[in-house]
């Protein structure tokens, strides 16, 4: 079998290190890849969707697995099966949400999928006005893909006020901000609960704790995350039971009554506070750092779980009862302004942990910093202790100018 997926990230090296020793997988691509990725298969083209199909009908591809989200929300999935072409992912108009809040908040709504009351504005003055008569601490959101920076929690009015005329006058993230999602502000803590999906039902694996901000102590701007724990030691079994209760089963319901079925992943992302879990946002993939800590517990085989739910079987997921933790080491000033091509070493004297890259691919025999996360560290223990202590032991001989990371990923 021969393998597309589609992705640079941490995220993807995790999928691959899952797939790589499986034997029906002949050959594996990567668009466009990392370091991890070029040792386990081809890196081979940076495309659009058209590219991606081009390639994939010359090179006879049996299956792409899509990684990020733009690509899917430029319509991939679509245009792969009307090439009769197989993927994991959802079609466009599923993809839409987690391209526009404004469309997954009305979604939440309508179908009763517990989520912070909200309002949507396309006028910027309607929205000024709203604002004004608010208590605060509130949140606005830009509805489209802002690259995780379009979600600020407003602490007064002056705060909304010049967040509003940035996203809606500004323009600061172009389209993505015109239409803004004013939102109650919600306390508790975050949990990550990615689901498998075969058309008919929703298979959540293991909840995941994801490291948002730069800062120890969650301290400073959010990041793509900076680390992240498998199971999530905060979301008990009665979460699970309220989470499928309350958000995962309306979410079926809607996504079977709105015609947005598909087999892919489905990330929700909640926040968990003393009334319970409420859903902050849908990703329709999987998520990153999450996907580096939930695939080193998933005891089935990656490859049939995905053909199963392409096949619109159904599945039993089993996760070992080990924990994992996922250190994320980063570039110099990230998530502002970076710089490139730093040379990584040490990493051949990492001893219990996986190397997951991210940010980082080879310059001849050289690997050089890429991107804001570098690279991850991924270890697994009978306790957080323990697989703790290896990343972090991991991280100490592993270099590049100006490279950091959290020292207090899973210290609970
Ligand atoms: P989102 O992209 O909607 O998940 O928002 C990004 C981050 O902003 C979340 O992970 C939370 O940390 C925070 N956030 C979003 N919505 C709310 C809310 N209603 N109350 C408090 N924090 C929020
Ligand atoms: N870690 C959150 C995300 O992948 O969006």
């Amino acid at each position: 079998m021969r393998i597309l997926l589609i992705g640079d990230g941490g995220r993807e090296s995790a999928l691959a290190m899952k797939l790589k020793d499986d034997s029906r997988i002949t050959a594996m691509y990567f668009a466009k890849g990392n370091a991890t990725t070029e040792v386990l298969g081809k890196n081979v083209y940076e495309g659009n969707v058209e590219g991606l199909c081009r390639f994939a009908q010359n090179e006879k591809i049996d299956l792409t697995i899509v990684g990020p989200e733009a690509t899917l929300v430029d319509g991939i999935v679509d245009e792969f099966k009307a090439k009769g072409l197989k993927i994991f992912g959802p079609k466009q108009k599923a993809a839409k949400l987690e391209g526009s809040k404004a469309f997954s908040k009305k979604f939440m709504q309508q179908y009763g999928i517990k989520t912070a009351s909200a309002e949507i504005f396309d006028a910027y003055q309607e929205a000024l006005d709203y604002v004004r008569g608010q208590a605060f601490p509130l949140v606005i959101k830009a509805s489209g893909l802002a690259g995780g920076k379009g979600v600020v929690i407003c602490d007064n009015l002056n705060q909304a006020e010049a967040t509003l005329h940035d996203f809606m006058i500004r323009r600061v993230f172009g389209d993505a901000g015109i239409r803004v999602i004013v939102e109650e502000y919600l306390q508790g803590f975050e949990a990550s609960i990615i689901a498998f999906s075969n058309g008919e039902e929703l298979y959540p694996c293991i909840p995941v704790k994801d490291y948002k901000k730069v800062g120890d102590g969650d301290k400073g701007p959010n990041t793509g995350g900076m680390g992240s724990v498998a199971p999530n030691p905060q979301f008990t079994a009665e979460h699970m039971a309220d989470f499928r209760q309350n958000i995962l089963e309306p979410t079926l319901k809607g996504l079977k009554a709105e015609d947005l079925k598909f087999k892919g992943f489905i990330f929700f992302g909640l926040m968990v506070t003393a009334k319970g879990c409420y859903l902050l946002e849908y990703n329709m993939r999987m998520g990153d750092p999450e996907t580096q800590v939930i695939m080193p517990l998933l005891e089935n085989n990656l490859l049939d779980v995905i053909l199963a739910c392409l096949e619109g079987r159904s599945l039993e997921l089993k996760f070992s009862d080990k924990k994992a933790v996922c250190l994320v080491m980063c570039s110099g000033g990230y998530p502002q302004t970076i710089e490139t091509g730093f040379e990584v070493t040490g990493t051949d004297k990492v001893k219990h942990s996986q190397v997951l890259f991210a940010g980082a691919n080879f310059q001849g025999p050289r690997i050089v910093t890429t991107g804001g996360r570098v690279l991850n560290l991924v270890a697994t223990g009978e306790t957080y202790e323990e697989a703790r202590r290896k990343v972090y032991e991991d991280a100490l001989p592993v270099n590049f100018d100006y490279a950091f990371y959290r020292e207090d990923i899973a210290k609970f």
